[in-house]
């Protein structure tokens, strides 16, 4: 066999979203493009705001010598600079150039950390519904992914959190605002996992995956995790605040009050090299740095959900409202996976809750245009109707 068993394992865990790209291709074949509502992905379906797009033109045009060679693996100095400058003013601590590692968007900084930190057998706790890449990052550096449940209105249980921890432990691995849920952790929860990855003199890191920050809904403003948790690495990119997700451009923030953080800053430079990534994209590290907190307009994702969860509700699904991200994550009425068979008979395709670690669930985008959440509305109902007169 060409493909190592390793890999042909994985691939069968990762299928749930191929699995509903085909399904969704053999639908449009059967009944018309316009027939079939596709919530299962999560690609922003906008385009990135005209400023980036004009920011980039500009520095392309700017005849700098140099601009597109190789610079140091973490990334231009100045970038850097700009960068740890946001999170001392956001933060309150002395970051600096040296604490922040430009990579490959939010999944390069994932693997990069990983890498970095991760001996054989070496335990990450990551709290479940997930996304799922999580698994197979912390597995290609040896390590083991161990799963914790959220509780009923999927939040951290500090308890059962608590009660994973053993001697290998390393990280916590955190998402807020959460895929696939849009849950939104607050204060309490970060103070409380800070007590936890400190406690009795433990160095376990607090990884914060935050891609979806800047999207958050209703007015409020997600807090900034390294000011509530010593022990923070911050991965993140802009791959859904900017809707650039094909263009590679995200960060690793470490702490200055992580231990070693200088020691782990060079470990990350490193492991970002000799996984091949080498640096993070150029150009589109020079972008970033010139539009500060420029964000994609989030009023219509906040519309979209306000109209998904008010005509579910009113058909009698039940759900937690999301609070930032673009993912709803209702329960299903019955079994997930047979739910989503009678919303395929529909024209809808969803993601089953299993495939992010939480049963009778699914997983519906808001990365659609509004008129496809009203067109699917009579679908979502028929199948809740089916599935309630088959439960009956
Ligand atoms: C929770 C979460 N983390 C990380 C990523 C990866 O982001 P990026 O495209 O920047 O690598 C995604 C992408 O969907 C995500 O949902």
């Amino acid at each position: 066999m060409i493909v190592a068993r390793n890999v042909s394992d994985k691939l069968e865990r990762a299928s749930w979203i191929r699995k509903m790209f085909e399904e969704g291709a053999r639908l449009r074949a059967e009944r018309g493009a316009d027939r079939v509502f596709d919530f299962s992905l999560g690609n922003p379906e906008i385009e990135p705001p005209e400023a980036l797009l004009a920011t980039v033109r500009r520095l392309l045009d700017e005849a700098e010598p140099r601009r597109h060679a190789y610079m140091p693996n973490a990334g231009f100095p100045d970038v850097r600079e700009r960068i740890a400058a946001r999170l001392a003013a956001e933060s309150g601590l002395p970051f600096d150039a040296g604490h922040v590692i430009m990579t490959v968007g939010a999944g390069g900084a994932l693997n990069t950390l990983f890498k970095a930190i991760l001996d054989p057998g070496d335990e990450v706790i990551v709290l479940a519904p997930y996304f799922v890449e999580y698994g197979f990052y912390i597995e290609n550096h040896g390590g083991r992914m161990v799963l914790v449940d959220t509780d009923d209105a999927f939040r951290p249980d500090i308890d059962r959190i608590e009660a994973a921890i053993t001697e290998r432990t390393r990280a916590i691995v955190v998402n807020s605002p959460n895929n696939p849920t849009g849950v939104l952790y607050d204060e309490r929860d970060y103070a409380r996992l800070d007590e936890l990855a400190t406690r009795d003199g433990r160095e376990i890191l607090v990884v914060s995956d935050e891609p979806y920050r800047a999207l958050v809904f209703d007015g409020v403003v997600a807090p900034v995790v390294p000011r509530h948790v010593r022990h923070a690495v911050v991965c993140t990119s802009w791959s859904k605040s900017l809707a650039i997700p094909g263009e590679r451009i995200g960060y690793i923030a470490i702490s200055p009050r992580v231990p070693d953080a200088a020691a782990l800053a060079g470990a990350c430079t490193f492991t970002h090299r000799i996984l091949g990534f080498v640096n993070a994209p150029a150009l589109w590290q020079r972008v970033v740095a010139e539009v500060g907190e420029l964000t994609i307009d989030i009023g219509p994702y906040q519309d979209k959900r306000d109209l998904l969860c008010d005509e579910l509700e009113a058909i009698g699904y039940e759900l937690v409202r999301p609070r930032g991200a673009f993912y709803v994550f209702p329960r299903t009425p019955i079994d997930d996976l047979e739910f989503i068979g009678l919303l395929q008979q529909e024209g809808i395709l969803a993601v089953p809750g299993r495939g992010f670690g939480r049963a009778n669930h699914m997983r519906l985008s808001l990365t659609v245009p509004r008129e496809t959440i009203e067109r699917a509305i009579p679908g979502f109902e028929a199948a809740f109707r089916k599935a309630s007169r088959a439960g009956a």
